[in-house]
């Protein structure tokens, strides 16, 4: 049970220690060793993701990183940029299923940019396919044709990949509310025509999980109109990188989504959705929650913890109904803490 930790440049040493609390805390017997990633890699070794990193981050069962990047390293040519560091690492463990959690918690329900009533309870999940798709399809380019530039990518994806990412969805649907909704654009592209196959193909494997399908722009409409209706959706690259970020805004709060992405083994990283946020690091009033409930899908995903997982997430909605708010999900009449206390107060609940 090895985790390789990587708490990379600005909140990131700050959140990062927080989430290690947690993990020492709950007393599972990890083994846990840290390692350079982003602008710290740079300035120590030249490059965003050094070769003892990517020994460590092969060896280890899983991966917990913080944040990379900041204006410091911003002007670097693109190979050496600290995000090259976190492409580098998706590629290199061959992360193809991304979850990503939208959650409401009912203290935070103002923090949303919809009405109180439409987003209650809200609790989805998105399966992201992130190997694949137009973002790696050849050819592409930018040419000189018939006397103007001409722009093309390609959409693609083999029935396997499909499969192995409809899999991932319908797994977890099997340990959430058992429905799938499967997002695609068949009516119009070839690609996702097969999408809408082979995920149709898989639903007799799954008798417990109700399979539905929907378009992508009703799928965008439907997240804002009545998100609740659904539970876990599952769709291809770019379609998920925008349905994600919609969703995850519906809880208004980036200080507190966690993120997986999974190989076939189970293997996985687990980093926060929000970035290094250069304006407040070193300050000491980062919110440590999403790194927190990332520690808490590691226990799901990768190691199978199911009860230390919800361990974890119930100490989280403790803190949130004690009142305890860091500065990015304050309101009135809540205590404002800094990133170590509210960490002290995780491991008070915990
Ligand atoms: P950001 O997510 O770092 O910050 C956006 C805003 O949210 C800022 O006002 C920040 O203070 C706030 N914020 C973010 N996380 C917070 C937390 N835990 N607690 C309280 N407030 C929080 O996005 P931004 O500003 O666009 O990017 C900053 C740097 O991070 C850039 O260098 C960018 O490339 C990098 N980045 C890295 C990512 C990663 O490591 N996965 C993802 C996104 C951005
Ligand atoms: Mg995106």
């Amino acid at each position: 049970m090895k985790i390789c930790v990587l708490p990379g440049d600005g909140i990131g040493p700050e959140i990062m220690a927080e989430a290690v609390r947690v993990l020492e805390a709950l007393e599972l017997g990890f083994e846990m060793e840290e390692a350079l990633i982003g602008g710290g890699a740079v300035d120590a070794t030249g490059t965003p993701y050094p070769e003892a990193t990517s020994r460590l981050a092969k060896a280890a069962d899983a991966v917990l990183l913080g944040a990379v990047g900041g204006p410091k390293w911003d002007t670097l040519p693109r190979e050496q940029r600290p995000e090259r560091g976190l492409l580098a690492i998706r590629k290199e463990l061959g992360l193809f299923a991304n979850l990503r959690p939208a959650i409401l918690y009912p203290e935070l329900a103002n923090a949303s940019s919809l009405k109180p009533e439409v987003v209650a309870g809200l609790d989805i999940l998105i399966v992201r396919e992130l190997t694949g798709d137009i973002y790696f399809g050849q050819p592409r380019g930018v040419e000189e044709r018939g006397g103007e530039r001409y722009g093309f990518n390609t959409m693609h994806y083999t029935e396997s990949e499909i499969r192995r990412i409809g899999r991932v969805a319908f797994e977890a649907a099997r340990k959430r509310g058992k429905r799938l909704c499967s997002v695609d654009k068949m009516n119009v592209l070839e690609t996702t025509q097969l999408w809408r196959d082979v995920m149709t193909e898989l639903a007799p494997e799954y008798p417990d999980v109700e399979l539905s399908h929907m378009l992508v722009d009703n799928a965008a409409m439907q997240l804002v109109r009545a998100p609740k209706q659904f539970d876990v959706m599952v769709t291809g690259n770019m379609f998920g990188d925008i349905l994600s970020d919609e969703a995850s805004m519906l809880t208004g709060s980036i200080g507190m989504l966690p993120s997986a992405s999974l190989d076939e083994n189970n293997k996985g990283l687990y980093e926060p959705s929000h970035g290094s946020a250069p304006d407040i690091a070193g300050k000491g009033v980062a919110n440590p929650l999403a790194t927190i409930l990332s520690v808490a899908m590691m226990l799901r995903y990768t190691f199978g913890r199911e009860e230390a997982a919800l361990r974890v997430e119930g100490a989280v909605k403790k803190v949130l109904a004690q009142g305890y708010r860091t500065g990015d999900i304050f309101e009135p009449g809540t205590s404002r803490v800094g990133t170590r206390q509210m960490g002290d107060a995780v491991l008070a609940a915990l």
